[in-house]
């Protein structure tokens, strides 16, 4: 069923493998290369701004162009920093130490470790990629990279094209950066990637061809390439419980079945009030629900009580948060409302 897999990072269903070539993204490449080309005469680069619907390629695009350029030259050191993981000016300053393999880290404060950054990176060229910059905290880093790495390229990648206009004037006018939508892919391309990730995945004829081309459809639908390499793995997972030795039209039935429970894509795709509550828990993750609707009110929401507490259990209901009750104490019963720090299939 599934082809022997050759370490655990390195799974060709996993969100974060990177096949080659990357297929369908040529010109999108070749735009944030362009950017980057100067380095290699040793001036400075140009910024970039990408931005996209969740799981059309950015990131994996990206990532593809950092590892080829840490093949092909020395001279220019690719950072990629996942603003999510990383989503404060410390937190990146410490992830870039760990990329230039600095250990020395302890007790230092952002300043010092900084210096010790941009004397280094300015021996040489950087492409500094922040994936997922609409999860950051606080911009400062871009400031300072801005300001004091000599010979740079910035690519910034989030979803929200709005982004970069909420940006503060200092840095907007330093970044000055191009802006590359990626386009969701159609039918066709979807089919072509999913495909490749099928014959890297999984033993040569194992699948039926109206079990691929459902998943390639459903795929296609929801516009977004996770969907499909979740749906392949499940139904592969499915056939091999029912011993059997191709995954037919039915296996890839049961696996969509499995995504029901995803019905709402992202957050961006919830109704403005819904939107708010979200942000209100996320802002507010662990309190409790009275206190988290007099939040509501005092920043202009009208629903009702009853209304409110009907979209937290929706906004619950699809994983967007959690909610967590507990008997007895001192008040009764009490609901406390929490983010949910854990992803959704959606958003990796
Ligand atoms: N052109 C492509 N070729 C192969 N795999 C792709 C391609 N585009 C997207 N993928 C796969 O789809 C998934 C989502 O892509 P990703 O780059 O993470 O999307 P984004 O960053 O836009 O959310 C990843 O597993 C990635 O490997
Ligand atoms: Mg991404």
């Amino acid at each position: 069923m599934f082809a022997a897999i050759r370490n655990q990072s390195d799974v060709p269903l996993d969100f974060s493998f990177i096949p080659k070539p990357i297929r369908y993204r040529e010109k999108e490449q070749g735009l944030i290369a362009a950017c980057i080309k100067p380095l290699f005469q040793e001036k400075t680069g140009r910024h970039i701004f990408v931005h996209g619907q969740p799981g059309v390629g950015k990131t994996i695009a990206c990532r593809h162009l950092l590892a080829e350029i840490e093949d092909e030259t020395d001279e220019i050191v690719p950072i990629y920093i996942n603003c999510w993981k990383s989503n404060t000016t410390y937190k990146i300053i410490l992830e870039i130490c760990s990329l230039m393999d600095f250990k020395f880290v302890q007790n230092k404060k952002t300043e010092e470790l900084f210096r010790w950054i941009r004397q280094n990176l300015n021996k040489k060229s950087v492409v500094f990629v922040f994936d997922e910059a609409d999860k950051l905290e606080d911009l400062d880093f871009l400031y300072m990279v801005l300001e004091e790495i000599a010979r740079k390229a910035i690519v910034i990648i989030t979803n929200y094209k709005d982004w970069i206009a909420g940006l503060d004037e200092r840095i907007k006018s330093r970044l000055m950066p191009e802006i590359l939508e990626f386009r969701p892919y159609n039918y066709d391309e979807t089919k072509g990637i999913l495909k490749q990730r099928m014959e890297y995945a999984f033993h040569d004829n194992v699948w039926d061809s109206d079990a691929f081309e459902l998943i390639a459809k459903k795929t296609a639908e929801m516009q977004d390439i996770r969907t499909g390499l979740y749906l392949m793995k499940q139904a592969g997972l499915i056939a091999e419980d029912k011993s059997s030795r191709k995954i037919t039209l039915e296996h890839a039935q049961l696996a969509l079945e499995k995504i029901k429970d995803f019905s709402i894509k992202n957050p961006e795709e919830l109704a403005s009030d819904e939107q708010m509550i979200l942000d209100l828990v996320k802002n507010n993750s662990g309190k409790m629900i009275g206190e988290l609707f007099k939040l509501y009110q005092a920043n202009g929401g009208n629903l009702v009580y009853k209304s409110f507490q009907r979209k937290i259990d929706k906004l619950q209901k699809n994983k967007f948060i959690i909610v967590e009750k507990t008997a007895g104490g001192g008040e009764g019963n009490t609901t406390i409302v929490k983010a949910n720090a854990e992803r959704k299939l959606t958003e990796f």
